[in-house]
């Protein structure tokens, strides 16, 4: 776990993914890694927090080294290729001897209880390109329900990239296939690929936290600068991150602690595939006053937001930030420079039919983001009636006026408000 500065940080998002669905990913090398036990360990301690964990595993480590110690020649190694009845076989043994050596790790681990499913029926991956892939499979349906009742049970399902069709005709699938496909049926919150290469990087530079958008760009672009087992991980996270799965993780498997620092911290270890969940916001332009004024003044009669007069929305309208649907402004809030590295997020609205939808945690994400950027490192917020939503969601601490800098107490004196005031460190 993260060391004690940065517990307060990591329980922002134990509270954010509680009852969550993370499916987490093994390539067959990590599970005969060295680092195994300690990616248990990590795994259990996700399952102490209340997040609801799905393991999938490879095999292509295992069965590579069976088939060099029968002397048995493979057709295919990941279940992309075409699968010959000999390499199935292996794939057979090799599927269960892993899941079961997860099992047995798993409890070995705080007790912690794993059960082996039959949760996915598979369909032949078929005839491609002339080439018949013989008992290669792919992901027919999942069974959802199936799925929900062991995790409500508290047990960790392992699935392996074995698995039959209707007619019980077996096919050697592709985990991290299987991996997307469960991350869409269950509506993961987050995809974790653990293998066992260094972190992802690009022309010398790690990449840490990309979106749909860009990964689509550079694949397109850098196609032959990744491994394959990196870029068969890429393809996948992009998927997922286009349906329904909201974070893909590329993670070291080797390294100590790899899935509560890429979880819990804001920096990661790894690297992390979003979608663009902030396509809805932009820059308000001078256009936007009246449709902002409109927005706010129900809460400034509320005495929600510090009164202001239309002027001072005009006069500082490019420091606010609109989130827009099909043309209709739902939330604002402005971002206000003091100096160099301090700001306040302020005038933060999301019309009232709207609430709930996380717009206004976007929208403060957000500017978080655009301040960091600009080299901001300490934002405050002045609040009356949301301090607790700041506080909840998005992991700001209450602190006095005091610590306000000197331009903006007198304000604050001034207005006789009384606000909380709530600082966060970015
Ligand atoms: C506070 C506000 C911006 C939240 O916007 P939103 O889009 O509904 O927020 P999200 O959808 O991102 O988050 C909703 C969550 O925050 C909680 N929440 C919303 N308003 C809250 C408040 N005033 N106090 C505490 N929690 C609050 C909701 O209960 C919900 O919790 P859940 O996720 O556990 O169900 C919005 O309610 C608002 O405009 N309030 C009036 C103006 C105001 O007070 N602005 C802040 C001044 S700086």
């Amino acid at each position: 776990m993260p060391a004690g500065s940065d517990l307060r940080n990591a329980l922002q998002y134990v509270r954010r993914f509680r009852n969550e669905i993370f499916i987490i990913a093994l390539d067959g090398a990590v599970v005969a890694h060295d680092n195994f036990g300690n990616v248990l360990m990590d795994i259990a301690a996700l399952q102490s927090l209340g997040i609801r964990v799905v393991l999938v595993h490879g095999i292509a480590h295992q069965l590579q080294a069976a088939a060099k110690e029968l002397g048995v020649e493979i057709s295919d190694i990941d279940g992309t290729g075409s699968v010959d009845m000999k390499t199935l076989k292996l794939a057979r043994g090799c599927a269960s001897r892993v899941s079961q050596e997860i099992l047995d790790g798993l409890f070995a681990t705080h007790q912690t209880r794993g059960a082996i499913p039959n949760a996915i029926k598979a369909k032949p991956a078929g005839v491609i390109g002339g080439k018949d892939r013989q008992y290669a499979g792919r992901v027919d349906r999942v069974d959802i329900e199936y799925l929900q009742m062991q995790l409500s049970h508290g047990a960790i399902p392992v699935i392996s990239p074995v698995a039959s069709d209707a007619g019980g005709l077996v096919y050697r699938l592709n985990s991290d296939e299987v991996a997307e496909q469960l991350g869409q049926a269950l509506g993961a919150i987050k995809l974790l690929y653990l293998t066992c290469e260094a972190g992802l990087e690009l022309n010398g530079e790690a990449l840490r936290n990309i979106s749909t958008e860009e990964m689509g760009k550079m694949l397109k672009t850098y196609r032959g600068s990744f491994s394959a087992t990196i870029l068969s991980k890429l393809e996948f996270s992009l998927q997922a991150c286009q349906g329904r799965v909201r974070r893909a993780h590329i993670i070291d498997g080797r390294l100590d602690e790899c899935i509560v620092d890429e979880v819990f911290s804001n920096e990661g270890i790894g690297t992390m595939i979003h979608a663009n969940e902030y396509q809805n916001i932009r820059s308000a332009t001078p256009s936007d006053v009246n449709f902002v004024w409109a927005l706010v003044r129900p809460a400034m009669e509320k005495d929600e937001l510090v009164r202001r007069p239309l002027q001072g929305i005009q006069e500082s309208i490019l420091d606010f930030f609109v989130f827009e649907i099909d043309g209709a402004i739902l939330g604002c809030a402005a971002l206000r420079r003091y100096d160099a590295h301090t700001g306040e997020i302020a005038s933060l609205h999301v019309s009232p039919p709207h609430t709930n939808r996380a717009i206004g945690s976007r929208l403060v994400r957000f500017i978080e983001e655009k301040a960091r950027e600009d080299g901001i490192k300490t934002v405050f917020c002045l609040s009356t009636q949301a301090y607790s939503f700041f506080q909840q969601k998005l992991g700001y601490i209450e602190t006095d006026s005091a610590s306000l800098p000197e331009s903006r107490k007198a304000s604050y004196e001034a207005s006789g408000r009384n606000s909380k005031v709530l600082k966060k460190e970015l």
